[in-house]
Formats: structure tokens, sequence, C-alpha cells
């Protein structure tokens, strides 16, 4: 049980982080947003910036990066050559633009490659588009979250009135269609799911529900 692996894939915004968060917790295994590492690459090679369409430039950024998640009394900070970029990765200007340097097939190898280095002999919780299918083929338990594009861009956008961000519900909802689109149809490792995987639809469902849920299915497969 101690060393068991959780996988969590499913489309932007779908509440995946909010919920494998608590389920780690709950748990006490650790909980490594594999999202939150290409949002640190991008929000670097930004600040270079290179293009986000050279692969091999992205490459050679990735490996001079060092990337570490820690857990503060903030939660998980995200920290990129020991500068705490937590904030930074969550602008719009990084959302909208991650999905172009996850799509390298290099760039992928490497994020994989470290992906599967936290794991080692833990229990984790990980969150992702290819945790399921590439990153942990044989995690004990995989689960696909899917909710609608109207019910994903209106939990945004509540998220981002609660922190007095400015916000559009109609240009969330084109954000999140694209990135799932790019996702989706991405040659390298693109976002489906696992044969294997339990899908949840979260639409109608509160986030302890859901966390309640993935926890009945962890009991039944431990
Ligand atoms: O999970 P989050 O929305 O923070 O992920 C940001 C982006 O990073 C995704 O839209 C996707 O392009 C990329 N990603 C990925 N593979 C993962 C995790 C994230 O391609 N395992």
């Amino acid at each position: 049980m101690n060393t068991m692996t959780i996988a969590i894939d499913g489309p932007a915004a779908a509440g995946k982080s909010t919920v494998a968060k608590k389920v780690a917790e709950e748990l006490s295994f650790i909980y490594v947003d594999t999202g939150a590492m290409y949002r640190a690459l991008t929000w670097k090679a930004l600040q270079k910036g290179i293009s986000l369409e050279n692969e091999l430039s992205l490459a050679e950024l990735l490996q001079q990066t060092d990337l570490n998640l820690v857990q503060s009394k903030n939660g998980q900070r995200v920290m990129l050559d020991n500068k705490d970029v937590s904030d930074e990765i969550r602008t719009d200007d990084v959302t909208n633009k991650v999905s172009i340097v996850a799509k390298h097939k290099l760039v992928r190898e490497e994020m994989v490659r470290r992906q599967q280095e936290l794991v080692k002999d833990r229990g984790v919780v990980m969150d992702g588009r290819d945790i399921g299918t590439h990153v942990l083929p044989d995690a004990e338990v995989k689960i696909f979250m899917i909710a609608s594009v109207e019910e994903r861009a209106e939990r945004r956008h509540k998220e981002n009135v609660e922190k007095g961000y400015q916000s559009d519900i109609q240009q969330l909802k084109e954000d999140i269609r694209k990135r799932d689109e790019i996702d989706s149809n991405r040659e390298i490792a693109p976002l489906v799911k696992a044969a294997d995987a339990i899908e949840v639809d979260t639409t109608a469902m509160g986030i302890n529900e859901v966390v309640a849920r993935i926890l009945t299915i962890v009991k039944e497969k431990s």
C-alpha cells in the first residue's frame, strides 16, 4: 500500500490537481504535478526568448534546468533553478503556450525520465496527460478524469473571480478547447484514456465526492 502508484490523467482544468493533492494527503503519499514541470520549462523558455517550436534548444534548456517540487506550508511549490516560480507558471501566457512545448519528443523523454525517478519505492499520486499510458504504465490505479468544457470553464472562472483576476468565460472556454485539441492530437504521448483506466466524469460532482470516489477505488485495488 505504501508504494502504490496512482495515475490521474485528463483534459485541462478538470480538477485533477486539486483532487490528486487531497488523495495524496489522505494516503500520506507524495503528489507530483507533472503539468507544473512543463509549465516551468515554458516559463524559462519565454524568459530567455527561446522559440517554443525549437525542439533542440528546448531540450538543451531542460538539460541545464534544475526542477523541483517541494512541500512547504503554502502547499507544493515549484522550484526552478532554486527560484520559486509557482505563481509565474500559472499566468495566461504560460497556460496558453505550454502545450506547444509539451509536443516535443526530446522534451517529453527527459520529463518522463525525471518523473519516473521521483516515484522509486514510494507511494505517489501523479497527475498529467500521459501518466497512465507512458510515465507509470504499471500504476495500480489509473483514473481518467473528465468534465464538460462548460463546467471546466465555469470552475476556472469562479477561481479567477475569487482571486480578483480578470476573467472572461467565453475566452476560457476557447483556451481550454484549444489546449485539449493540441494535447489530444500531438504525435508523442497524446492525451488518451489508458485501456485500464477508470473514467470519472466530475461534471456534476463536488471535489470531496471525487476524492471519496477515488479513495474507494484505491481501497478496492489494495
Ligand atoms: O496539468 P496542467 O494543465 O498544468 O498541464 C499543462 C500542460 O502541460 C498541458 O496542457 C499539456 O500540454 C502539458 N502536459 C503534458 N503531459 C503531462 C502533463 C502536462 O503534456 N503529463
